[in-house]
């Protein structure tokens, strides 16, 4: 029988990101004069939904906000990005926002995420979504929401033959189990030691880290390497995919989930996984050339553009 399922359905977390620019962090009791400054939308879901969407998908996005102005500016970037939303209202708690330093010169980050309303998405939450996740092709969480409910989710995906996808995003620890349910794990360096104790430096621990991975049970995983593009692992593959370069890096928030949300896109029409991780890595690297999270992410038509010219 032909699956004619084509959806990409991402559960997250929208937020405002706050993003200061300076030379540094300030000490504790120190107060530092920012070089620049941003609001704009965030969150890791949501940012992987908006890039899933401009990289050509049909995105359905699955989140709380609170009835705020940071609410509106969540309907606003989904309209924007061509997202489909499908939003529980919270009622007293606000929407979220992220404290993000990005540092001048290297446009590297750091970040603190106080999720607000996506705090509150339950299980039952996802129980409620059963169709829609069932409905899809590719089902994709990170751990911004609680971990309960992106497990709930997770099951009902696998119970489903919906692919799966975890980014586990910002680190955390994660139920035994949790990893067995996941047909795609896709941490970044820092993630990937958390959950395996490797120090990932480059590709070679990477190789080790997504080895360990493999063996708590998730499918395929792919690490990221920032710079240093991805290294990927599966029952029949082991290898490191480079970062395509485009011009200078002006900020690196939000890379991980240009990749995530490209390769999504990719997985869903069908292509296969090296090629959608390249697509993926296209996509960011893009991203990393212009300001600010979703605003970043690139259109279809910019990503095929990146793939040809260094093909060619
Ligand atoms: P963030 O938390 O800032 O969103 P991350 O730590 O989750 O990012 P990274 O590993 O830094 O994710 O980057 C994700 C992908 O983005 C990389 O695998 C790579 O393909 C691309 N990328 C990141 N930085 C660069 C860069 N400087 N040049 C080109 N591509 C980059
Ligand atoms: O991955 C980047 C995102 O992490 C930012 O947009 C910020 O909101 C945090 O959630």
């Amino acid at each position: 029988m032909s699956d004619s399922r084509k959806g990409v359905v991402i559960l997250g977390v929208f937020v405002a990101d706050l993003a200061f620019r300076a030379p540094r962090q300030p000490s504790m009791g120190e107060t530092l004069l920012a070089s620049g400054f941003a609001m704009g939308p965030g969150g890791k879901g949501s940012n992987q939904a908006v890039a899933a969407a401009r990289a050509g998908g049909d995105v359905t996005f699955l989140t709380r906000l609170g009835a705020d102005t940071f609410g509106r500016m969540a309907h606003e970037i989904w309209a924007w990005a061509g997202v489909r939303p499908r939003v529980a209202m919270t009622e007293n708690t606000e929407t979220g926002a992220a404290y993000i330093f990005v540092q001048d010169g290297t446009g590297e980050n750091a970040i603190i995420i106080a999720p607000g309303a996506g705090a509150r998405i339950t299980p039952d939450d996802m129980r409620d979504a059963r169709a829609t996740i069932e409905g899809a092709k590719i089902f994709m969480t990170q751990l911004e929401t609680a971990v309960e409910t992106g497990r709930a989710a997770l099951e009902i995906a696998r119970g489903a033959g919906v692919t799966t996808i975890l980014n586990p995003a910002p680190a955390a620890e994660l139920p035994d189990d949790m990893l067995g349910l996941c047909d795609f794990v896709i941490p970044n360096e820092s993630e990937a030691e958390a959950l395996t104790g490797i120090a990932v430096g480059g590709p070679a621990e990477a190789e080790r880290a997504a080895e360990a991975l493999r063996k708590r049970g998730a499918g395929t995983a792919i690490v990221t390497l920032g710079a240093r593009g991805v290294y990927l692992c599966s029952a029949t593959q082991s290898l490191h995919i480079p970062a395509f370069t485009q011009g200078k890096v002006v900020e690196t928030t939000g890379a991980g989930d240009a990749f995530c949300g490209a390769f999504a896109t990719a997985l869903a029409e069908g292509q296969d996984p090296v090629r959608a991780a390249q697509f993926g890595c296209a996509a960011a690297a893009i991203s990393v050339s212009r300001p600010g999270t979703a605003p970043s992410m690139p259109l279809r038509k910019e990503i095929d553009t990146l793939m040809e010219q260094t093909a060619g």
